[in-house]
């Protein structure tokens, strides 16, 4: 069969990857993809927003399963438009991809079905915030609603913190419109741990949990970033904490999601905070997360293909998800500047050491070919190394030791991914 994926990031590289390990498949292609995800997929230039082209693209090729990796195109409504033309595709439709599209829904979603996530409220003026900010109590949390990249959310220390947040958001739209309506949040406290799950509008399965580093800087400092790293699995993500949420979070959201009329298929990413009073949702993300992908799936043992076809079609039931026991470790290098501003166009050299390792990859964040052909840098995260190891301890040895096989000019990292596992041991 024929698979088309769409995005050009670290998680569609490992997507492309694990998709290739199917024997149901003989061709990938991937629209825009990058440089490292050409080694596994043939790669198309279309913009994962140019719908109609994707479209058009898949009918003339007979692509049998598109998937969609990223979250901009599912909040508007690819999958609705593949499947209008007739098109086999993974990922939610538009009306249940809204659960990571708008934090004022799935806060009054969570609140609906009493799924447990912080007190809230929801402002469209930056004048009726203000007024609530005066009497409220820090810190507390601002969100865009929309999307913005991982990056809209701030959490102010003091009412001037907040008012410049509101300013930021509301009035500079630094975020664009995805600011015009804030949700303003209580602010939490504990570990927070990312769990992915496939859903099939009926039954959620679970993948091994994950940790992200979401901050620039080391010892979490810094602005918020896409992701600096990850670790699979969280020892914080204990029996306790999946019997908890088993309960009361992800057949809970699936159950919603259904009774709103909103099925959802696809990837459910559910960001959690493990509070004093218990396990909480910060967010819901409608696909898998990026760095989290490149943890989680390399320990994958199913044939990808089944379980995206299984949530397609409502058979997720008849699924066993395996998972090794192994850990894995992803390290972001990034662009010095990220996520502000940084340089592009950077040489890589050294990606050679990867090859022929099966406990080592490198995953391709923003590269592409120059005109000579060379693989330079192309975003601020550049590439993902990562690695497979007995335990966390060893995967993340290997995948720090990995960081120094490869190399190009601003080149940035987080030196503590993981480190919550030392510290907890
Ligand atoms: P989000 O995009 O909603 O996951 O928020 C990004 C990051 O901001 C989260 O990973 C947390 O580190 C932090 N954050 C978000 N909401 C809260 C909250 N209510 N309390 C404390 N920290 C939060
Ligand atoms: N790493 C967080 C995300 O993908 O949203």
């Amino acid at each position: 069969m024929k698979v088309l994926v769409v995005g050009g990031g670290g998680r569609e590289h490992v997507l492309c990857w694990k998709i290739a390990q199917s024997k149901q498949v003989d061709k990938i292609y991937c629209a825009p993809g990058n440089a490292g995800i050409a080694e596994v997929a043939e790669c198309v230039d279309i913009k994962p927003m140019e719908f109609d082209k994707l479209v058009a693209f898949a009918k003339e090729n007979a692509i049998d399963l598109t998937v969609v990796g990223m979250d901009d195109p599912l909040v508007g409504g690819l999958v609705d438009e593949f499947e209008a033309a007739g098109l086999r595709v993974f990922g939610p439709r538009k009306n249940a991809a809204i659960l990571e599209g708008s934090k004022a829904f799935s806060k009054d979603l969570m609140k609906k079905y009493n799924i447990p996530t912080a007190g809230y409220e929801t402002f469209e003026s930056p004048e009726d915030a203000r007024e609530y900010l005066k009497t409220a109590k820090f810190p507390i949390v601002l969100k865009a609603d929309g999307l913005a990249l991982g990056k809209g959310v701030l959490i102010c220390e003091s009412f001037e913190d907040a008012d410049a947040g509101v300013k930021e958001l509301m009035e500079d739209k630094k975020f664009g419109a995805s600011g015009n309506r804030i949700v303003i949040e209580e602010f939490m406290t504990g570990r927070e741990v990312s769990v992915l799950s496939f859903v099939d509008g009926n039954v959620v399965k679970i993948m091994s949990s994950a940790q992200d580093h979401k901050r620039a800087k080391d010892g979490d400092q810094g602005l918020n970033t896409g992701g600096m790293g990850n670790f699979s699995p969280s020892p914080f993500y204990t029996a306790d904490v999946d019997d908890f949420c088993q309960k009361h979070i992800f057949q809970a959201t699936v159950d919603a999601m259904k009774a709103e009329g909103r099925p959802f298929k696809g990837v459910i990413f559910f960001g959690l905070m493990l509070t004093p009073e218990g396990p909480k949702v910060l967010e819901y993300n409608a696909r898998f997360g990026d760095p989290e992908a490149q943890v989680v799936l390399p320990r994958l043992q199913n044939d990808i293909i089944d379980v995206f076809n299984a949530c397609i079609d409502g058979t997720l039931d008849q699924i066993d998800l395996k998972f090794s026991d192994e850990a894995c470790v992803t390290v972001v290098l990034a662009s010095d500047g990220y996520p502000e501003h940084y340089e592009k166009g950077f040489k890589i050299t050294g990606k050679e050491n990867f090859e022929g390792k099966n406990d080592y990859f490198l995953f391709h964040a923003g590269t592409k070919f120059d005109a000579e052909g060379n693989v330079v840098t192309n975003g601020g995260r550049v590439l993902d190394v990562t690695a497979l190891g007995k335990d966390l301890k060893e995967a993340r040895a290997k995948a720090y030791e990995a960081t120094e096989w490869v190399n190009f000019d601003n080149k940035y990292m987080r030196h503590d991914i993981g480190k919550a596992i030392d510290d907890a041991q």
